[in-house]
């Protein structure tokens, strides 16, 4: 048990406790971060005079030798050490002695780990950025080669009006854009640096915070030392950003399954991304959607976990806060492993056109626009609305289509319906006549396309505002 507290103690820690009480099993996930933030401040230490620059050589030395030979798994991380802090420190001092004594000089663990936590949560909300861009990408990819695919646009799950595949594919392309909004705005809150907090209150040694700061890429200081070291609010946004994420993940995943059912079969998984069954050998399950579904569970329990975790914390730092990192750090790697895994079933998938087609073609979704043809020719909406009423009741008696329906039919229930009626509701038209902007007509549609591409072509938001 390798502790860096044992001065006031007269026994050791009970094993129990001290296994209750570490941390280093899933700290340790940010030791590279940990390390960054005590070579800033030893930086800041010897700049200021607080130790001199002979020592502050010995420490980076060290600090870089830990580091390296972490990642090469010559220094392997153990529960021999309280927490990833504690395997630093007493890794320094064995390498380099007296020196590595002075690296915590002005400084807490508290707000070391609010400072590695937030590096860490920073890089993860890039790398989170950067997935969703991707992800984007192929949407996007799928809105250009498909503006002219018909599919049945849905209300209740019940075929509404006919809308095409890139249309459907430019909703989840608003989402997934609001979700990149979402972490630049909590990046832009979040960037300040907790370094020289201290463990509530400041240090007496004069640090130079700005320099701290600005050495790590944060925009400046955090402005005050108890919220500095007891701050989770940035984490409740970014899980409760990955918790939108996954909402629209799990809506799109629905949306694959549904598709991909054997009634439906308007797209085809492919085989790289579905899964067989133990016993049906003739199954293709789409188990990678229905996990996503599964697994947005869990980042929304993360995020009420932690809202629950910090209601009654009074100020400032209380050791409830150490239950942030293994929710957090599940969340992250969850909805970005389903970000990944989903961009690839995506662009993978193959869309059945001719299904889609033929889904939108039956079912009556060109029933509106019937109605606007009447309307065009002067009967109000409302008495248009009862007119092709009676028309979709008859032709579901008759078991046919509205485009099935003879002139003569027609002129049955009004006597506005001339040839033209045909043409007025074929897909074709019903799609492309909707031409305001956000709706599926190609015109419309096209303009839309050409300004996502526009957005994406700019480099990543979160990393162009460094
Ligand atoms: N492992 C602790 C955490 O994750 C580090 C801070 C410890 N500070 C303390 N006063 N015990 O929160």
């Amino acid at each position: 048990m390798a502790q860096l507290w044992g001065g006031r103690f007269t026994k050791e820690t009970d094993r129990l406790v001290y296994n209750f009480n570490a941390s280093v099993s899933f700290d340790q996930k940010f030791y590279r971060q940990d390390i960054e933030g005590s070579k800033a401040h030893v930086a800041m230490l010897s700049r200021q005079g607080i130790i001199n620059g002979e020592e502050a050589e010995e420490i980076l030395k060290g600090l870089n030798g830990i580091l390296q030979d972490v990642q090469s798994g010559k220094l392997e991380i153990t529960d021999e050490y309280e927490d990833i802090h504690s395997f630093v420190e007493a890794n320094l001092i064995d390498r380099i002695g007296d020196a590595g004594k002075k690296l915590h000089t002005g400084r807490s663990r508290n707000d070391q780990v609010a400072l590695d936590m937030r590096l860490y949560a920073r890089d993860e909300i890039k790398e989170t950025d950067a997935l969703l861009k991707s992800l984007l990408t192929t949407i996007l990819n799928i809105m250009q080669e498909h503006t002219q695919t018909v599919m049945p646009g849905f209300t209740h799950l019940q075929k509404a009006q006919p809308i095409t595949l890139a249309h459907h594919m430019g909703a989840y392309f608003e989402m997934f854009k609001r979700d990149r909004m979402r972490l630049f705005d909590l990046y832009e809150r979040m960037n300040y640096c907790p370094l020289g907090s201290g463990a509530l209150a400041g240090t007496t040694y004069p640090l130079d915070r700005e320099y701290t700061a600005k050495q790590m890429g944060f925009y400046g200081p955090t402005l005050n030392s108890m919220d500095g070291v007891s701050d989770r609010d940035y984490l409740i946004e970014f899980l409760s950003a990955l918790a939108t994420v996954m909402m629209h993940l799990s809506r799109f995943s629905e949306e694959v399954i549904i598709w991909n059912s054997n009634e439906y079969q308007f797209v085809e998984i492919d085989d790289a991304y579905s899964t067989g069954s133990s016993i049906m050998p003739q199954k293709k399950n789409p188990d990678i959607a229905e996990l996503v579904r599964g697994k947005t569970g869990r980042v929304y329990g993360a995020l009420f976990s932690l809202l629950t975790t910090m209601k009654g914390i009074p100020l400032a730092y209380n050791k409830d806060m150490q239950e942030d990192k293994e929710l957090t750090f599940d969340a992250i790697d969850t909805a970005k492993g389903c970000l990944a895994l989903f961009d690839g079933m995506l662009s993978t998938m193959k869309f059945c056109k001719k299904a889609m087609l033929k889904s939108a073609s039956l079912g009556f979704t060109n029933a509106t626009d019937a109605a606007d043809y009447l309307v065009n020719h002067g009967v109000p909406f409302r008495d248009a609305h009862g007119v092709i009423g009676r028309i979709v009741l008859h032709c579901i008696d008759r078991g046919i289509a509205l485009d099935d329906m003879s002139l003569e039919d027609w002129k049955q229930f009004s006597e506005v319906f001339e040839e033209d009626i045909y043409d007025a509701i074929s897909m074709e038209t019903c799609i492309n006549k909707r031409l305001t902007i956000g709706a599926p007509g190609k015109a419309a549609m096209e303009r839309v396309i050409e300004e996502e591409k526009q957005y994406l072509d700019q480099s990543s938001i979160i990393s162009s505002v460094e």
